[in-house]
């Protein structure tokens, strides 16, 4: 992806971060999620007081893309406030690569530390559809 690529997708998923309903960790985290035709989508966290119920910015993410019917995805890019560039959760690697595959994961924090992997780097050895 270029440079100025990856830029705007990181301006979006910090706006998007903006967006986190995060009042019981006050962890915000955005996401933003690119096909390969270009479409950005985002995502952020969406607490719940039932702490279970959370969903992570990734997860709602892609499937807002799925929902509206978006696939073949080749980039996400991942910011929260932490020391170091936010790494999505295992469960949210589980589920990008059910739908995303081994797509590049861009991850940062708000002070620019960042940090750039394959998926396959993050889950290596998945479980998906050919162990079925
Ligand atoms: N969170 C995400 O949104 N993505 C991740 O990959 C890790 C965690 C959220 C869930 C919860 O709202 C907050 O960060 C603290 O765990």
């Amino acid at each position: 992806m270029s440079d100025a690529g990856l830029r705007e997708l990181t301006r979006l998923a910090r706006q998007a971060r903006r967006r986190a309903h995060a009042p019981y960790s006050r962890f915000k985290v955005g996401a933003a999620l690119r096909t390969k035709s270009g479409e950005i989508v985002t995502g952020c966290n969406v607490e719940n007081a039932s702490y279970g119920l959370t969903l992570c910015a990734e997860r709602v993410a892609v499937f807002k893309a799925v929902s509206e019917g978006l696939r073949r995805f080749d980039a996400i890019t991942v910011v929260a406030d932490g020391k170091r560039p936010a790494a999505p959760c295992g469960p949210c690697r589980q589920i990008l690569w059910e739908f995303c595959g081994d797509i590049v994961v861009h991850m940062e924090n708000l002070e620019g530390r960042r940090e750039t992997r394959r998926l396959s780097e993050l889950l290596p050895f998945p479980f998906d559809d050919r162990n079925l």
